[in-house]
């Protein structure tokens, strides 16, 4: 198979990490006799840097042409970083934002799990670890208060910010669809996270979520507050199978629910439209503190790479070689930094990449 994947190494340890991905890609490729097309595009600060705008249309048409893209992470630091002086549409992570406008990827789905190599390093107390958990969160990604309508103005000498939460109930079926058919891949059960005891889109929100789910009467579908899923996250993880939610909230749940696991560096994300296109990119950010050193985790965006493989170009053996590869590493004892502890052998960012290619197979 011909696979034509269009990378945005981006910002911060965004090259560093793309580049093991691409080892990685190159050696399954090889191993199973496909051939891949890379390309890379710029996206983020990246492309501040060289045309002013974080995101061109020449981009965009290359991104839109190609199979799968690939993404590695855009940003910098938000107060020393210069890029943050220009107006908000011109920084970096609009460019990411016009992106996923562009290419209709309304579907954002991120796993939370506790690798069980990786359990110690997990911030819950034990007996709530030792249940362990296996998550993930369906996030709408194109609607909501990041697309909303938004002005800053000045009323009578005083500032005042407006920005605008709308939902319709089509862009709201949608992903409920996307939800309810991965959780019947699952363990069959939908958290719906909403605010409906405060806001209009939230109540529309959990009607549309009930209209669906009775088309799936083998999923479970119940409904939570935000806050309250926040709370549920630390004190009980191991209830949740498919947490589905709005942009905004999926934005902060995915941090939190990704934070509880220990390993960020560890999580892969996808965001599809709804053919088979998608945007693969891990579920951490550029991290600029650490930038240049060869001591990221690039496991987050090698499984983001697996995750490509198998909902873009239906390659699961492919997919299932990458993952084991991350399973074999960890459990031959091989870390980088992030998840580090005492009696295993620390690698850097390449060794990893290195290590991760020789297993696959
Ligand atoms: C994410 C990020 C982005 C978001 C930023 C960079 C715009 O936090 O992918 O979660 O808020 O969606
Ligand atoms: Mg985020």
């Amino acid at each position: 198979m011909e696979l034509h994947i269009v990378c945005i190494p981006g910002d911060g340890i965004g090259p560093e990490i793309i580049r093991e991905a691409k080892k990685i890609l190159e050696k399954t490729a090889d191993v199973y006799g496909h051939k891949i097309l890379f390309q890379d595009i710029l996206m983020g600060g990246a492309s501040i840097d060289v045309h002013g705008v974080p995101l061109t249309e020449e981009a965009v048409a290359d991104a839109k042409a190609a199979d799968a893209v690939l993404m590695g992470s855009i940003g910098g630091d938000t107060t020393t970083s210069p890029w943050y002086q220009l107006p908000p549409d011109r920084r970096p992570e609009a460019g990411l934002l016009a992106l996923r406008k562009s290419l209709n990827l309304f579907a954002n789905l991120r796993p939370a799990v506790l690798y069980e190599e990786l359990a110690g390093a997990c911030p819950l107390k034990e007996e709530i670890s030792s249940a362990g958990f296996d998550m993930v969160i369906v996030r709408e990604l194109t609607g909501g208060l990041y697309f909303g309508e938004r002005k800053t103005i000045e009323e009578n000498g005083i500032r005042k910010a407006i920005d605008t939460l709308t939902y319709d109930e089509n862009e709201i079926r949608r992903i409920a669809v996307k939800g309810f058919e991965i959780a019947r891949k699952r363990r069959k059960k939908v958290t719906s996270v909403d605010k409906a005891n405060v806001l209009d889109s939230s109540r529309l929100w959990r009607s549309v979520t009930k209209e669906v789910a009775e088309d799936y009467p083998d999923v479970t579908l119940e409904h939570m507050l935000v806050d309250n899923c926040a709370m549920q996250l630390v004190k009980n993880p191991a209830q949740f199978d498919v947490i589905l939610t709005e942009n905004m909230f999926g934005d902060i749940l995915s941090d939190e629910a990704s934070m509880v696991t220990g390993s960020i560096g560890m999580l892969a994300s996808a965001s599809l439209n709804d053919s088979s296109f998608g945007l693969y990119e891990p579920s951490h950010g550029s991290a600029p503190d650490i930038a240049g050193k060869n001591i990221a985790n690039p496991i987050a965006t090698i499984l983001s790479a697996a995750m490509m493989l198998r909902y873009s170009f239906n390659l699961d053996k492919e997919a299932q070689a990458i993952e084991n590869a991350v399973k074999q590493v960890l459990s031959e004892g091989y870390r980088t930094q992030d998840i580090m502890s005492q009696g295993m052998t620390l690698t850097s960012c390449s060794e990893m990449g290195d290590l991760l290619a020789e297993r696959i197979r």
